[in-house]
Protein backbone atom coordinates (compact mmCIF):
# COMPACT_ATOMS: atom_id res chain seq x y z
CA UNK A 1 0.00 0.00 0.00
CA UNK A 2 1.43 3.68 -0.75
CA UNK A 3 1.72 5.52 2.26
CA UNK A 4 -1.35 8.12 2.87
CA UNK A 5 -0.58 12.13 3.25
CA UNK A 6 -2.74 15.17 3.88
CA UNK A 7 -1.85 18.30 2.53
CA UNK A 8 -3.56 21.17 3.85
CA UNK A 9 -3.89 23.68 0.59
CA UNK A 10 -3.09 27.21 2.31
CA UNK A 11 -4.96 29.13 -0.78
CA UNK A 12 -7.00 32.10 0.70
CA UNK A 13 -4.18 32.48 3.76
CA UNK A 14 -2.65 36.17 4.30
CA UNK A 15 0.99 36.86 4.17
CA UNK A 16 1.08 37.76 8.10
CA UNK A 17 -0.79 34.59 9.24
CA UNK A 18 1.18 31.82 7.06
CA UNK A 19 4.03 31.05 9.74
CA UNK A 20 0.83 30.96 11.83
CA UNK A 21 -0.89 28.25 9.60
CA UNK A 22 2.07 26.18 8.65
CA UNK A 23 2.77 25.75 12.69
CA UNK A 24 -1.22 24.75 13.15
CA UNK A 25 -1.29 22.19 10.27
CA UNK A 26 2.29 20.83 11.13
CA UNK A 27 1.00 20.27 14.85
CA UNK A 28 -2.07 18.97 13.48
CA UNK A 29 -0.40 16.16 11.91
CA UNK A 30 -0.68 16.94 8.49
CA UNK A 31 2.25 15.33 6.13
CA UNK A 32 3.23 18.30 3.95
CA UNK A 33 1.43 22.14 2.70
CA UNK A 34 0.33 22.67 -0.18
CA UNK A 35 0.86 26.05 -1.72
CA UNK A 36 -0.73 27.31 -4.90
CA UNK A 37 0.68 30.07 -6.74
CA UNK A 38 -1.20 31.69 -9.31
CA UNK A 39 0.03 34.10 -12.06
CA UNK A 40 -3.35 35.81 -13.22
CA UNK A 41 -3.12 34.29 -16.86
CA UNK A 42 -2.95 30.54 -16.39
CA UNK A 43 -6.37 31.17 -14.29
CA UNK A 44 -7.42 34.83 -13.53
CA UNK A 45 -6.20 35.43 -9.81
CA UNK A 46 -2.58 36.49 -9.21
CA UNK A 47 -1.29 35.31 -5.75
CA UNK A 48 1.82 34.20 -4.12
CA UNK A 49 5.59 34.29 -4.44
CA UNK A 50 8.90 32.76 -3.16
CA UNK A 51 8.55 35.17 -0.48
CA UNK A 52 5.47 33.10 0.50
CA UNK A 53 7.32 29.78 0.10
CA UNK A 54 10.21 31.38 2.46
CA UNK A 55 7.78 32.36 5.07
CA UNK A 56 6.26 28.99 5.10
CA UNK A 57 10.04 27.28 4.85
CA UNK A 58 11.01 29.15 8.09
CA UNK A 59 8.06 28.01 10.33
CA UNK A 60 7.64 24.54 9.47
CA UNK A 61 9.90 21.67 9.09
CA UNK A 62 7.33 19.91 6.60
CA UNK A 63 7.87 19.12 2.90
CA UNK A 64 6.62 22.05 0.53
CA UNK A 65 4.45 21.12 -2.29
CA UNK A 66 4.28 24.06 -4.82
CA UNK A 67 1.78 24.10 -7.54
CA UNK A 68 2.08 26.35 -10.43
CA UNK A 69 -1.18 27.54 -11.97
CA UNK A 70 1.09 29.47 -14.39
CA UNK A 71 1.29 30.20 -18.04
CA UNK A 72 5.37 30.00 -17.81
CA UNK A 73 6.41 27.41 -14.96
CA UNK A 74 10.01 27.34 -16.57
CA UNK A 75 10.89 30.91 -16.19
CA UNK A 76 10.09 30.33 -12.40
CA UNK A 77 10.98 26.96 -11.64
CA UNK A 78 14.83 27.85 -10.13
CA UNK A 79 13.29 30.72 -7.62
CA UNK A 80 10.44 28.54 -6.30
CA UNK A 81 13.63 25.92 -5.82
CA UNK A 82 15.54 28.31 -4.33
CA UNK A 83 12.87 29.87 -2.01
CA UNK A 84 12.18 26.10 -0.37
CA UNK A 85 10.01 24.20 -2.27
CA UNK A 86 10.73 20.56 -2.08
CA UNK A 87 7.96 19.15 -4.74
CA UNK A 88 7.18 21.77 -7.72
CA UNK A 89 4.20 20.67 -9.74
CA UNK A 90 3.74 22.25 -13.51
CA UNK A 91 0.92 21.85 -15.84
CA UNK A 92 0.65 20.00 -19.22
CA UNK A 93 -1.53 22.82 -20.29
CA UNK A 94 1.43 25.47 -19.44
CA UNK A 95 3.12 26.84 -22.53
CA UNK A 96 6.40 26.12 -21.53
CA UNK A 97 8.42 23.21 -22.85
CA UNK A 98 7.08 20.34 -20.19
CA UNK A 99 10.46 18.44 -21.06
CA UNK A 100 12.97 21.14 -20.31
CA UNK A 101 10.74 22.29 -17.13
CA UNK A 102 10.71 18.63 -15.60
CA UNK A 103 14.28 18.57 -16.10
CA UNK A 104 14.90 22.21 -14.51
CA UNK A 105 13.36 20.75 -11.49
CA UNK A 106 15.27 17.53 -11.53
CA UNK A 107 18.41 19.62 -11.93
CA UNK A 108 17.48 21.40 -8.99
CA UNK A 109 17.19 18.30 -6.48
CA UNK A 110 13.68 18.80 -6.44
CA UNK A 111 10.65 16.15 -6.32
CA UNK A 112 8.81 17.07 -9.55
CA UNK A 113 5.47 16.87 -10.49
CA UNK A 114 2.79 16.87 -13.85
CA UNK A 115 -0.18 18.76 -12.60
CA UNK A 116 -3.21 18.08 -15.73
CA UNK A 117 -7.11 19.58 -15.11
CA UNK A 118 -10.28 17.81 -15.76
CA UNK A 119 -10.87 18.31 -19.15
CA UNK A 120 -7.47 17.13 -20.47
CA UNK A 121 -6.86 13.80 -21.80
CA UNK A 122 -4.70 11.64 -19.77
CA UNK A 123 -2.75 10.21 -22.56
CA UNK A 124 -1.01 13.21 -22.47
CA UNK A 125 1.08 12.33 -19.15
CA UNK A 126 1.13 8.96 -19.65
CA UNK A 127 4.89 9.18 -21.69
CA UNK A 128 6.30 11.44 -19.10
CA UNK A 129 5.89 8.88 -16.03
CA UNK A 130 6.74 6.56 -18.18
CA UNK A 131 10.17 7.80 -18.94
CA UNK A 132 10.47 8.73 -15.08
CA UNK A 133 10.25 12.09 -15.69
CA UNK A 134 7.66 12.50 -12.40
CA UNK A 135 7.54 11.63 -9.30
CA UNK A 136 3.75 12.78 -8.61
CA UNK A 137 1.18 13.43 -10.37
CA UNK A 138 -1.42 15.90 -9.00
CA UNK A 139 -4.57 15.03 -10.75
CA UNK A 140 -7.32 18.29 -11.06
CA UNK A 141 -10.91 17.24 -9.19
CA UNK A 142 -11.88 20.56 -10.06
CA UNK A 143 -10.96 23.28 -12.83
CA UNK A 144 -7.49 25.37 -11.20
CA UNK A 145 -8.07 28.52 -9.81
CA UNK A 146 -10.44 29.00 -6.47
CA UNK A 147 -10.18 27.00 -3.81
CA UNK A 148 -14.05 25.88 -1.80
CA UNK A 149 -15.37 24.22 -5.36
CA UNK A 150 -17.07 21.03 -5.97
CA UNK A 151 -15.44 17.93 -6.61
CA UNK A 152 -15.85 16.97 -10.15
CA UNK A 153 -16.17 12.83 -9.50
CA UNK A 154 -16.01 12.11 -13.79
CA UNK A 155 -12.17 12.56 -12.81
CA UNK A 156 -11.91 9.55 -10.99
CA UNK A 157 -11.54 7.28 -13.59
CA UNK A 158 -8.38 9.01 -14.13
CA UNK A 159 -7.18 8.10 -11.65
CA UNK A 160 -7.98 4.39 -11.87
CA UNK A 161 -5.51 4.65 -15.47
CA UNK A 162 -2.62 5.84 -14.10
CA UNK A 163 -2.85 3.57 -10.56
CA UNK A 164 -3.29 0.27 -12.83
CA UNK A 165 -0.32 1.49 -14.93
CA UNK A 166 1.69 2.89 -12.79
CA UNK A 167 1.56 1.20 -9.62
CA UNK A 168 4.43 3.09 -7.54
CA UNK A 169 3.68 6.67 -8.53
CA UNK A 170 2.02 9.18 -5.97
CA UNK A 171 -1.40 9.94 -7.16
CA UNK A 172 -2.55 13.72 -5.48
CA UNK A 173 -5.77 14.61 -6.17
CA UNK A 174 -6.26 18.61 -5.59
CA UNK A 175 -9.73 20.37 -5.40
CA UNK A 176 -13.38 19.73 -3.38
CA UNK A 177 -11.47 17.07 -1.15
CA UNK A 178 -13.97 16.26 1.45
CA UNK A 179 -14.85 13.57 4.15
CA UNK A 180 -16.79 11.91 1.26
CA UNK A 181 -14.55 12.62 -1.59
CA UNK A 182 -11.25 11.17 -0.20
CA UNK A 183 -12.53 8.04 0.14
CA UNK A 184 -14.02 7.69 -3.33
CA UNK A 185 -10.79 8.88 -5.06
CA UNK A 186 -8.74 6.75 -2.69
CA UNK A 187 -10.73 4.03 -3.98
CA UNK A 188 -9.69 4.40 -7.23
CA UNK A 189 -6.39 4.63 -5.95
CA UNK A 190 -4.74 8.36 -5.31
CA UNK A 191 -2.71 8.23 -1.75
CA UNK A 192 -1.89 11.95 -1.24
CA UNK A 193 -4.86 14.88 -0.59
CA UNK A 194 -4.55 18.07 -0.95
CA UNK A 195 -7.60 19.63 1.59
CA UNK A 196 -8.50 23.47 1.56
CA UNK A 197 -11.83 24.50 2.93
CA UNK A 198 -12.61 21.59 3.96
CA UNK A 199 -10.06 21.20 6.87
CA UNK A 200 -10.09 25.19 7.14
CA UNK A 201 -13.93 24.86 8.07
CA UNK A 202 -13.08 22.43 10.98
CA UNK A 203 -12.86 23.62 14.51
CA UNK A 204 -10.49 20.79 15.30
CA UNK A 205 -8.00 20.79 12.72
CA UNK A 206 -6.02 17.42 14.58
CA UNK A 207 -9.12 15.14 14.77
CA UNK A 208 -9.68 16.54 10.84
CA UNK A 209 -6.63 15.16 9.76
CA UNK A 210 -6.51 12.49 11.34
CA UNK A 211 -10.17 10.97 10.12
CA UNK A 212 -9.25 12.38 6.35
CA UNK A 213 -6.64 10.23 6.87
CA UNK A 214 -7.86 7.21 8.46
CA UNK A 215 -11.15 7.12 5.75
CA UNK A 216 -8.11 7.23 3.12
CA UNK A 217 -6.71 4.55 4.56
CA UNK A 218 -9.61 2.41 4.98
CA UNK A 219 -10.70 3.17 1.25
CA UNK A 220 -7.28 3.17 -0.67
CA UNK A 221 -7.13 0.87 -3.75
CA UNK A 222 -3.96 -0.40 -5.14
CA UNK A 223 -5.58 -2.65 -7.78
CA UNK A 224 -8.77 -0.63 -8.94
C1 LIG B 1 -7.48 24.97 -6.77
C2 LIG B 1 -6.22 24.76 -5.97
C3 LIG B 1 -6.44 23.93 -4.78
C4 LIG B 1 -7.36 24.52 -3.75
C5 LIG B 1 -8.09 23.41 -3.08
O1 LIG B 1 -7.19 25.62 -7.93
O2 LIG B 1 -5.23 24.12 -6.76
O3 LIG B 1 -5.22 23.52 -4.17
O4 LIG B 1 -6.70 25.29 -2.79
O5 LIG B 1 -9.07 23.94 -2.30
P1 LIG B 1 -10.41 23.15 -1.94
O6 LIG B 1 -9.99 21.97 -1.14
O7 LIG B 1 -11.20 24.15 -1.19
O8 LIG B 1 -11.05 22.75 -3.24
ZN1 LIG C 1 -3.40 23.21 -5.80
Amino acid sequence: MKKIQILPSILGTDHDALPHVCEDFEKAGANQIHIDVMDGVFVPTKNFSPSTVKSCKLSTSLPLNVHLMVSEPLDMITDYATAGADTIHIHIESNSDIYTSLKKIKDNKKISGITINPTTSIETILPLIDKKLVDEVLIMTVNPGLGGQKYISDVESKIGVIRNRFPHVDITVDGGIDNISIGTAAAKGANRFVVGSYLFSLKDLQSGVSNLRSIAELNYNHSP
